[in-house]
């Protein structure tokens, strides 16, 4: 197996999914919990050092301890990890300055060029002369490590790639896992080939590796699930199924905010095709009450994420010895909400289902999809046997309706919201474009429109509809409908839905817009 070292990139978990692709089995461990023992105990075939927002120049900053070195494994270090690797081995690293001119700090597209010697880890590389690479570091390596040779360079960055043939140590500034370094994968391929993984591991082992996971966590606990309807946590609650059967009961919180009869379809699945126990929490009145007047979108999503947590605790009460709150929680709710303890990175939105539970709380957590993006929570599903049908549908946000409704919501809104959708997505799937986009819905927009229809004057809401593609939900592109297509579907929506009288069609991408208008 392969060791990811943390230290606090934010992409780190995608290095984990570059290396899941390739059937490799590799484990993250925040810098911190990496000693001499553990690395003893691990005993990885590879290491990979993550990048990381600190700077090596500063005292105290993150390092692994130095027995890493001495494994005799293959080591790819990565930006920040770059840097610790050159700073350990006896190299130097200077700070860049970010502004001001003269700096050799770099954020974004840059190119790399080969030196005249060639490595097997950049095997297919450089077919074009070049190879497009992501940067994004304020410091820079100044001088080499002894042992370790140049074999890339980009413009602002000389020690684009460095390696030590000798001791199989990699060091390159740029990020490999990123979609913006078209070839990166290349990297890690030719990493592992040359580490000696037969790229063997799969999701069934994976599925296996969670299920003894979830028992030796939970051991013989109960432990209730918050089912959502959405693929996320109907995975989760499978897996979980699986690993500690009836000692699971899955709370499905109605909370007045779902989709047309979203509700009974959802209870009847996980009844009768999964045989799970599930209990259908009625709480309407208790999460459109607290909503009332409350326009302020984080507002929202916070008061939504502690009644869920009320409402959980309150059916936890009722199940003896109920300890664990299971949620299907994925890699980019992690990364969206979380900010790495000193890191720069901000808070986007707070995602209800990673919002923490306050610390009184007497349930801990297992989150069993932590580090899987969206396609692997569906290739995991199918793995369960959960129906296609299920595994393909389009992602439904904790919050649901709440952040579809910008601005005040009101039964009414959420009414004809329902309809409006409920009609969208019937054309998406008369079309046959349901499995080609990622994720489509209707907002309600907070305003009123005038029109005419028949001889009248109306004076009803307006409707965004929104459709995107997208790899993992972290970038998005609105999808190309044809106009006819739009042109259809405005028509029927207008037709049928009494309370709507314009539609608008979201041309936004993510980012700079989000996928959800909240
Ligand atoms: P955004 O709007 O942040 O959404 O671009 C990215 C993906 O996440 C979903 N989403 C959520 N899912 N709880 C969830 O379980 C949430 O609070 C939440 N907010 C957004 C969104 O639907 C999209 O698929």
């Amino acid at each position: 197996r392969l060791l990811i070292i943390d230290f606090g990139s934010q992409v780190t978990q995608l290095i984990a999914r570059r290396l899941r692709e390739l059937n490799v089995y590799c484990e993250i461990h925040p810098y911190q919990n990496v000693s001499d023992a553990f690395l003893k105990d691990f005993a990885p075939k590879a290491v990979i050092f993550s990048g990381g927002p600190d700077s090596v120049t500063r005292e105290g900053s993150p390092r692994p301890p130095q027995s890493v070195y001495d494994l005799g494994v293959p080591i790819l270090g990565i930006c920040y990890g770059q840097q610790v690797m050159m700073q350990d081995l006896g190299g130097r690293v200077e700070g860049g300055k970010i502004s001001g001119g003269g700096g050799t700090a770099e954020f974004g597209r840059a190119y790399v060029t080969p030196a005249e010697s060639r490595i097997d880890l950049l095997a297919g590389w450089f077919l074009d002369g070049r190879e497009q690479v992501w940067m994004s570091h304020g410091d820079h390596v100044a001088a080499l490590a002894p042992g370790f040779e140049v074999y890339g360079t980009s413009p602002n960055a000389p020690y684009a790639i460095t390696a030590d043939l000798k001791r199989n140590f990699f060091a390159v500034q740029f990020h490999p896992e990123v979609h913006h370094t078209p070839n990166g994968k290349t990297v890690y391929e030719n990493f592992v080939r040359l580490a000696g993984f037969k790229g063997d591991w799969t999701m069934s082992a994976y599925r296996e590796e969670m299920v003894a996971k979830i028992r030796e966590q939970v051991g013989d606990a109960k432990v209730i699930c918050g089912l959502s309807g959405g693929v996320d946590s109907s995975v989760a609650a499978a897996l979980i199924h699986e690993a500690i059967g009836e000692n699971l009961t899955c709370v499905f919180v109605d909370h007045g905010l779902l989709r047309l009869n979203e509700a009974e379809e959802v209870v009847t699945m996980f009844r009768d095709h999964m045989n799970l126990r599930v209990i259908h929490a009625q709480e309407q009145e208790l999460f459109l009450g607290a909503l009332e007047g409350v326009s302020d979108p984080e507002t929202k999503r916070k008061t939504i994420g502690k009644l869920f947590i009320d409402v959980f605790q309150k059916y936890a009460d009722q199940i003896e010895g109920a300890s664990f709150l299971a949620q299907g929680t994925l890699y980019p709710d992690v990364i969206e909400s979380v900010s790495f303890s000193g890191g720069p990175s901000v808070t986007i939105k707070s995602h209800h289902n990673v919002g923490g539970l306050p610390e009184k709380m007497g349930l801990k957590l297992v989150e069993p999809l932590r580090e899987l993006f969206k396609d692997e929570v569906r290739a995991l599903g199918t793995e369960l046997g959960l129906p296609a049908s299920f595994i393909g549908r389009h992602p439904f946000p904790g919050p649901g309706l709440a952040i579809r409704c910008p601005g005040e919501i009101t039964r009414e809104k959420l009414e004809i919201l329902r309809k409006a959708d409920a009609v969208y997505i019937d054309q998406i799937r008369k079309h046959g474009l349901y499995d080609e986009i990622w994720q489509a819905f209707v907002a309600i927009l907070p305003v009123r429109t005038v029109g005419v229809m028949g001889d009248g004057r109306t004076y009803d809401y307006a409707c965004a509809l929104r459709a995107v593609t997208s790899v993992d939900g972290m970038t998005a592109d609105y999808y190309p409908f044809s106009h006819d297509f739009l042109g259809e579907t405005a028509t029927r929506i207008i037709n049928e839905v009494q309370g709507i009288n314009r539609v608008t069609y979201d041309i936004t991408s993510k980012p700079p817009g989000t996928i959800e208008w909240e």
